[in-house]
């Protein structure tokens, strides 16, 4: 392909690390429900990995598509729902799980667009968090790792749809 991925956070790191943020969670939200919502595709295999191993709460899933409006490959600040979610939020404690936050404009967004369904809370849990590119404020609850302004692929992650299998963090890099 030309192309190869340099691991960046390997599967270990990145298991040992969901395990802590789940435990987090299962003490935070223990004896309760808790509705995660996967932001497709991206965030799909990290809300597996952390939904299997969160204890003692009555979790439920949803799912949800978007997309930016705009070419490019950085958000435009308007988002659009490709998929909407099946169930309502009405008094849910209600959790985004997402890939990565970028820029922000997504997720500012879409939780004041959740928030408006009147959950009972709703709370932000990333696998990768990029601060330095924030141009939107996100309260973010739980991030895994925080990581330097480099494009990034696996554990969910695309680069033009490829390397999502991946079960570690890379940056993908071109052979000359
Ligand atoms: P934001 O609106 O800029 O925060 O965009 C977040 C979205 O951009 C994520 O859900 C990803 O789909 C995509 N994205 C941002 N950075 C990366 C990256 O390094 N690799 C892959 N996708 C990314
Ligand atoms: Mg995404």
């Amino acid at each position: 392909m030309g192309q190869h991925v340099r691991v960046l956070i390997p599967e270990e790191e990145i298991e040992q690390k969901i395990k802590g943020i789940a435990d987090q969670i299962s003490e935070e939200y223990k004896g309760q429900s808790l509705h995660l919502i996967c932001i497709l595709k991206g965030g799909a295999m990290f809300m597996m990995e952390l939904a299997k191993r969160i204890k003692d709460v009555d979790i439920s899933f949803d799912f949800m598509s978007v997309s930016s409006y705009g070419a490019g490959t950085t958000s435009s600040g308007i988002v659009k729902i490709v998929k909407d979610l099946d169930e309502p939020l009405e008094g849910k404690n209600v959790m985004i799980v997402e890939d990565i936050i970028d820029t922000g404009h997504t997720l500012n967004h879409l939780s004041k667009l959740l928030y408006d369904r009147k959950p009972k809370s709703i709370s932000i849990c990333t696998l990768l968090n990029k601060p330095s590119r924030r141009e939107k404020e996100v309260d973010v609850k739980y991030s895994c790792f925080e990581i330097p302004d480099e494009f990034v692929v696996g554990y969910g992650l695309d680069y033009d749809q490829h390397y999502r299998n991946l079960p570690f963090i890379g940056v993908v890099e071109f052979d000359d």
